[in-house]
């Protein structure tokens, strides 16, 4: 019988050759089968060896066969690998990996702003906690003005107002601001006319919620004021803002196709623009009402030190959140604020 170190080398020589997983197998038999193989028929002779040579070819055949079933694995695991390889087309396109992605509130509060931004408006922010004065006494809507009922106000506790006093110009009361129009007021403040400005900002109303009412949205307001401004100015950014808005491509590219929109100016009444407007767009065969807006009340101009015999101009306010609803086609305005993920994706 061949001794045990002559099969290792013959297997180790087999095995470097072996390409497939069938002739791995035959090689494993050949070696290691339970009738035949060559390493078990040794394990198995050791019975009838005598004790001196027993413990001499135990150990080294036990070993042997440890070895064989070691080297058998890894030379199948290689060969797998192989195969595997061998079916994967390396060309196939990658699968999409999964990114963040902004909301749809802020895309098109994106969109609005590169709009108005290419009409040369400047964009302009101010703060959520607002004051009286600001939100409503400044605006021209004086505490026992029935107009205030139209905005239902979040007050601040008298404590948490306390620690703000000192921050906040004007003092009074402060509440979350239920319009982006106090910045109106502290814009005008701080700087000469003629200016066209935006303000995006998030406002806060003290509301039942329903498919059209959250109790906090999302607005921007306009302001354009200058030696002659005149409400035909305000006409012709207005509507060039919606056909922009509304084109085929989405918005601030000139290009694309610019849709059918007309346009409808009702009489409404804001104490801070006097005439006072309602807009209505008709799309898709609907009319739907979008902004207030109007000229800008001289009472205004005075509270923000202008000469209202020097300036006049316009101003407008709109529902991000309603624009977003009525060019995504979407419902519910809750749906907005949900965090549902099968929602938010679709954006
Ligand atoms: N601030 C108004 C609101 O929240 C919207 C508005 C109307 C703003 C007319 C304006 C305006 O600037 O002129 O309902």
């Amino acid at each position: 019988m061949a001794s045990v170190a002559e099969f290792k080398k013959s297997f180790l020589a087999e095995i470097d050759k072996i390409e497939s997983r069938e002739e791995l197998e035959k090689l494993r038999v050949k070696y290691l089968g339970r009738e035949k193989g060559l390493v078990t028929a040794v394990l198995r002779s050791l019975g009838g060896m005598p004790i001196e040579k027993r413990k001499e070819i135990g150990p080294q055949a036990q070993g042997l066969k440890q070895e064989i079933e070691k080297l058998l694995s890894n030379r199948k695991e290689i060969l797998e690998t192989k195969e595997t390889m061998a079916s994967v087309d390396l060309t196939a396109p990658g699968r999409k990996p999964a990114r963040g992605h902004l909301h749809p509130l802020t895309l098109v509060e994106d969109e609005i702003r590169r709009i108005f931004m290419a009409m040369n408006f400047s964009v302009v922010e101010g703060p959520e906690v607002e004051s009286d004065y600001y939100n409503f006494d400044a605006l021209n809507i004086l505490p026992d003005h029935p107009a205030r009922d139209a905005w239902d106000t979040i007050w601040l506790r008298q404590n948490q107002i306390k620690n703000q006093k000192s921050k906040i110009k004007n003092g009074g009361r402060l509440l979350l601001r239920t319009h982006t129009s106090p910045v109106q007021i502290r814009y005008m403040e701080e700087h000469k006319p003629p200016f066209q400005i935006i303000v995006p900002g998030r406002v806060f109303r003290y509301e039942a919620t329903d498919a059209s009412h959250e109790v906090n949205f999302y607005q921007f307001e306009g302001l354009m004021v200058g030696k002659n401004v005149t409400f035909a100015n305000f006409k012709f950014v207005i509507e060039e803002f919606f056909k922009r808005f509304f084109s085929a491509k989405g918005g601030s590219a000139s290009g694309g196709k610019r849709p059918q929109i007309e346009f409808r100016y009702r009489p409404s009444y804001f104490p801070f623009t006097e005439p006072s407007v309602e807009v209505d767009i008709k799309l898709g065969g609907k009319w739907l009402e979008v902004m207030g807006a109007g000229m800008v009340n001289p009472r205004v101009f005075e509270y923000a030190h202008y000469n209202p015999r020097d300036f006049q101009g316009f101003a407008f306010g709109m529902g991000v959140d309603r624009l977003a609803m009525i060019k995504y086609k979407i419902p519910d305005i809750r749906m907005f604020y949900s965090g549902d993920l099968r929602f938010i994706k679709q954006f």
